[in-house]
C-alpha cells in the first residue's frame, strides 16, 4: 500500500516510522516531511497546508491512504478534500476538527454536555474583556479563540499580565483572526496528563497516557516551548483515573460530537489536569500530541497502519490496540536559545547502533549531511522495564547523537518518578 503522511515533525516521524513496520506498506510519502524523516519516506516538499497540492499529488501517485497529522490542515478540511478524490484518511474531518480549531466551540461543547472543564467567558469586545478582568479572580488565563501555533494560551499571575494579553490578542492581533474572539478561564491546578486516543464515532480507545514538559528550562521554568521531552506511562493516570475519565470525559466528548453532526473519527487528545475536584478538560487536540507520540506509538504493539483504517471505517470495535507493557522517555534536543533566537546550519551525528529511536524534527539535508534547521531538532526515544531505565537509557543514548550547540532538558521525567512515589 502507497501511503501519505501530511506533516514534517517529529510527531509525523514517529509516525511513519510506526508505519514502516507493517507489512503491507509498501511506499510512505510525506507532505513536506524533513532531512531526517528523509531516511524513512519519500519527501515531497508540499506544503503541509497546501491542499491543492496534497490532493493532487496523492490522486496522480495513487495514494492508498492518508494519515494528516498536523492541525492547520486538518482544520483547513485536508481530509474532507482528500476524502472527495476517494482516498481514504486517518483524521477528522473539517466539522470535526473545530473541536481544535476553535476554544469557544469546544468550552461550549463542554458546557452544553456538562462535561468538565474550567469555568469560563467567552469575549469578543475588548473593552468588555478588559472590565471584567478589573474583578475577575487572580490568576487567570486568556485563550484566543483559533489556532494559534501553540502559542494563543497566557496563563496570567497578574490582573496587569492578563489585560496585557487581552490587548495583543484583540488590539495589536498578534495572532491574526484567531485572537478576535478570546475566552478567559478559571485558573486550574493539578497534575497535567496527556491522553491521546483512537476514536471512530462508537467508540474510545486511550493509548497509553504520557506526561509532556513544556517549558525550556529545567524545574518547569522559563518560556513555553513545543515539548521539551516526554515519558508514558502518566504515573498520575491511575487504572481508577482513567475509568473515570472514560465516564465522565472521553464517552461523553464522542456522543457530544455524534449529537452536534460532526462526528470525531482519528486521534482525539485529551490534554486533562487532574485537580482536587476531579479530571477537568484543559484542551481538546484534533491530532497525535508532539511529542507525545515519540512516546506513545514506540509503545503500540499493533499494526498502527490496520487501527488508522478502523479507525477511518468505524470498525475500531472489532480490532485489537494493544501497548507493551513497558516504559518510554523522549529527550528533545534543540538548538541553544530556542524558543528565542538561535542559529542553525551544524551537522548532526546519530550513530547507527543507538538503543533508541530517533525522530528528526527540524533538520535537512545539504549535500547528503544532516544539519539542524529548526529550534527543537530532534527527540530520542528509548524504552524501559521501569520509568528509571528509560530516562537513564534516554539519555544515555541522547548523549551519543551530537550537533554544535544542543541543548537539552536534565529533567525530563523527574517530576513522573516523585508522583510514583506520591501516588503509591
Ligand atoms: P495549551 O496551549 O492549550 O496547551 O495550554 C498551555 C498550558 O497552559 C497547558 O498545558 C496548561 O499548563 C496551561 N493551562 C491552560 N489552561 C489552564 C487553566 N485553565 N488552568 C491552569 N493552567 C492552564
Ligand atoms: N504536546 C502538546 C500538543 O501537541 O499540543
Amino acid at each position: 500500500m502507497k501511503i501519505l503522511v501530511v506533516g514534517g515533525g517529529g510527531r509525523e516521524h514517529a509516525i511513519i516510522k510506526t508505519l514502516r513496520k507493517s507489512p503491507r506498506v509498501t511506499e510512505i510519502y510525506a507532505a513536506p516531511g524533513n532531512g531526517g524523516i528523509a531516511a524513512d519516506a519519500i519527501c515531497t516538499g508540499i506544503g503541509a497546508k497546501d491542499l491543492d497540492g496534497i490532493t493532487k499529488f496523492a490522486k496522480e501517485t495513487g495514494i492508498d491512504f492518508a494519515v494528516v497529522a498536523p492541525d492547520d490542515p486538518l482544520v483547513l478540511g485536508a481530509v474532507d478534500r482528500l476524502e472527495e478524490v476517494g482516498i481514504p484518511c486517518f483524521g477528522p474531518n473539517k466539522k470535526a476538527a473545530i473541536l481544535e480549531g476553535s476554544k469557544v466551540f469546544s468550552k461550549d461543547l463542554m458546557k452544553k454536555y456538562q462535561i468538565p472543564t474550567a469555568e469560563y467567558r467567552v469575549f469578543d469586545d475588548m473593552n468588555e474583556a478588559l472590565r471584567y478582568l478589573e474583578t475577575a479572580p487572580i490568576p487567570t488565563v486568556v485563550k484566543a479563540d483559533g489556532l494559534a501555533l501553540g502559542k494563543g494560551v497566557t496563563v496570567a499571575e497578574t490582573r496587569e499580565q492578563a489585560m496585557a494579553a487581552v490587548r495583543e490578542c484583540m488590539e495589536d492581533k498578534i495572532f491574526g483572526a484567531s485572537g478576535s474572539h478570546i475566552v478567559i478561564e478559571e485558573f486550574l491546578t493539578g497534575p497535567e496528563v496527556s491522553v491521546l486516543s483512537f476514536t471512530d464515532g462508537n467508540v474510545v480507545i486511550p493509548m497509553v497516557s504520557s506526561m509532556d514538559h513544556k517549558r525550556i528550562g529545567d524545574g518547569d521554568t522559563g518560556p513555553n516551548t513545543g515539548g521539551m521531552g516526554t515519558i508514558a506511562p502518566n504515573p498520575y493516570y491511575t487504572e481508577e483515573m482513567a475509568q473515570r475519565c472514560m465516564e465522565e470525559i472521553f464517552l461523553p466528548t464522542m456522543r457530544a460530537m455524534n449529537q452536534e453532526g460532526r462526528t470525531f473519527k482519528g486521534c482525539l487528545y485529551f490534554g486533562l489536569m487532574l485537580t482536587e475536584k476531579g479530571p477537568k478538560v484543559i484542551e481538546y487536540n484534533c491530532r497525535f500530541g508532539d511529542p507525545e507520540t515519540q512516546v506513545v506509538l514506540p509503545l503500540l504493539e499493533s499494526d498502527l497502519l490496520t487501527v488508522m483504517e478502523a479507525t477511518a471505517r468505524g470498525t475500531l470495535a472489532e480490532t485489537e490496540v494493544k501497548f507493551r507493557k513497558q516504559h518510554a522517555c523522549c529527550i528533545v534536543l534543540a538548538s541553544q536559545g530556542y524558543p528565542k533566537k538561535y542559529e542553525t546550519g551544524y551537522p548532526i551525528t546519530i550513530p547507527a547502533d543507538l538503543d533508541a529511536q530517533v525522530f528528526v524534527a527540524g533538520a535537512k539535508l545539504e549535500d547528503g549531511v544532516l544539519k539542524t534547521s529548526g529550534g527543537r531538532v530532534l527527540g530520542v526515544t528509548a524504552l524501559g522495564n521501569t520509568l528509571e531505565a528509560a530516562i537513564e537509557n534516554a539519555y544515555a543514548q541522547a548523549a551519543k547523537v551530537t550537533f554544535e550547540n544542543a541543548y537539552c532538558r536534565r529533567d525530563i521525567g523527574a517530576k513522573a518518578l516523585r508522583a510514583k512515589e506520591e501516588v503509591k
